[in-house]
């Protein structure tokens, strides 16, 4: 049974759809596998797909995300998942209520993972997508060394 991620932020159509991307990258370059998605806390975005400057930066490095198109975390989803990551305090608390209590320990933040834990800064409202990149590298790359040790990859 391949280990089913998701990566969740508030609109789904920043953060949480780049990791989803920069992941699957990752883990075919590194030759795992994984079942990889991403989702919204909110409703505000769905149907709509990756922020233009997300995908072009994601397009600047050879990762396509154009057919993504932004959905909503439902309980199903936290139910089926293995870990729920998240991005900031306010996707935490968020995914947590939709999670229940059942599904709490599944509710990581990225950053958690690595020497500096701390929140991703919301692109949307910072424009600096490069460091949403450079957090979600780093994220990711602990991340994925993480289930490698666990041996979940
Ligand atoms: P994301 O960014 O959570 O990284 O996808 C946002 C996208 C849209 C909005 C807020 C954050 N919004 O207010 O619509």
């Amino acid at each position: 049974m391949q280990t089913k991620i998701v990566f969740i932020c508030l609109g789904n159509i920043c953060r949480s759809p780049m990791a989803e991307f920069m992941f699957k990258d990752m883990l075919d370059k590194s030759g795992y596998k994984a079942i990889i998605s991403s989702r919204a806390t909110s409703d505000w975005e769905i149907g709509n797909p990756v922020y233009p400057p997300a995908k072009k930066l994601l397009e600047e490095k050879g990762v396509d995300c154009s057919l993504k198109r932004a959905e909503k975390l439902t309980k199903k989803d936290c139910d089926e998942a293995d870990y729920l990551i998240v991005m900031d305090e306010n996707n935490l608390r968020d995914t947590r209520a939709i999670a229940g209590k059942e599904n709490y320990e599944k509710v990581k933040m990225l950053l958690s993972y690595t020497e500096n834990p701390r929140g991703i800064a919301d692109p949307w409202y910072t424009r600096d997508f490069d460091l949403t990149y450079r957090d979600l590298t780093a994220g990711l790359k602990a991340f994925e060394d993480y289930l490698v040790k666990e041996g979940k990859l």
